[in-house]
């Protein structure tokens, strides 16, 4: 079903159960964010999109990445108190993240060029901010081995029991997503390290470049039959003659 509403005065549709922050993005409207990925499910954590919606006589702050579209409303992207607000919070986060050079870029375009606020008082990982896209991007791969543990001041991001990883396959999609590039990883001749595990890598049988990592490749070949001789090349040889055999098979 179909939803008209105005943001920032232009008439706007978009279907019903859609998320404010994508359709605003499709007309062209900007909204900052950190914590949202549009193939990953929002949450709402960095508090960075809020724009001012009003409904049904209600006029509120909202975070547009999970809020879902509503007949008839007006959506303000950009008032006073947005900028104020989305400063405030960008100055918290800077505070979480002093060395996230995506993170300060955006909070000078605030104004804000220091934070008032302290460090936390532990940072296992540095430059967190906690925003669980690295954990939601490992679920959707369905690998769940990233989760939040600990509580209050202690809360951090890990594998889960705070141990060794049968799930963690090395993908490092993880460490793409985050916002604030905060997830140590190093591909090295013993293999791929990511959080202190070290996964062996499947090197392309052409250029010798590291296309996957070993328990990523036998994860794809249980999911998708493919043969095993499918990932010895990376995408830019899957095209060369010596591999055109696998040219043609989609991932
Ligand atoms: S590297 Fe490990 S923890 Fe990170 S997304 Fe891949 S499986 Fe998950
Ligand atoms: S590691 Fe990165 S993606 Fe994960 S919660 Fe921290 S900032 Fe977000
Ligand atoms: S992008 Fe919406 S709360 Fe982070």
């Amino acid at each position: 079903m179909e939803r008209r509403f105005k943001i920032n005065d232009i008439d706007v549709k978009a279907r019903a159960g859609e998320h404010l922050l994508d359709v605003a993005r499709r007309y062209g409207f900007e909204i900052p964010s950190l914590c949202h990925h549009e193939a990953l499910p929002p949450i709402g954590a960095c508090r960075i999109c809020l724009v001012e919606v009003a409904w049904g006589g209600r006029r509120e702050l909202c975070t547009s990445c999970n809020f879902e579209v509503i007949e008839g409303m007006q959506v303000t992207t950009d008032t006073p108190a947005v900028q104020h607000h989305r400063a405030m919070n960008l100055e918290l986060l800077l505070a979480r993240a002093p060395g996230s050079a995506r993170l300060r870029e955006l909070a000078a375009q605030y104004g804000v060029r220091r934070t008032r606020f302290g460090p936390p008082a532990t940072s296992p990982l540095p430059n967190c901010i906690l925003c669980e896209l690295c954990v939601r991007a490992c679920e959707q791969l369905g690998n769940h081995a990233l989760t939040m543990v600990g509580r209050g001041d202690k809360k951090r991001i890990g594998l889960a029991f705070n141990s060794p990883s049968e799930q963690c396959t090395g993908c490092a999609s993880c460490a793409s997503v985050c916002p604030t590039e905060c997830i140590p990883v190093k591909d090295t001749a013993a293999g791929r390290t990511i959080w202190g595990q070290t996964h062996p890598l499947v090197l392309c049988k052409v250029c010798g470049a590291p296309v996957m990592t070993e328990r990523q490749r036998a994860k794809a070949i249980a999911k998708k039959g493919l043969p095993e001789e499918y990932y010895d090349f990376c995408e830019s040889c899957k095209q060369s003659t010596a591999s055109k055999r696998f040219a043609s098979i989609v991932w």
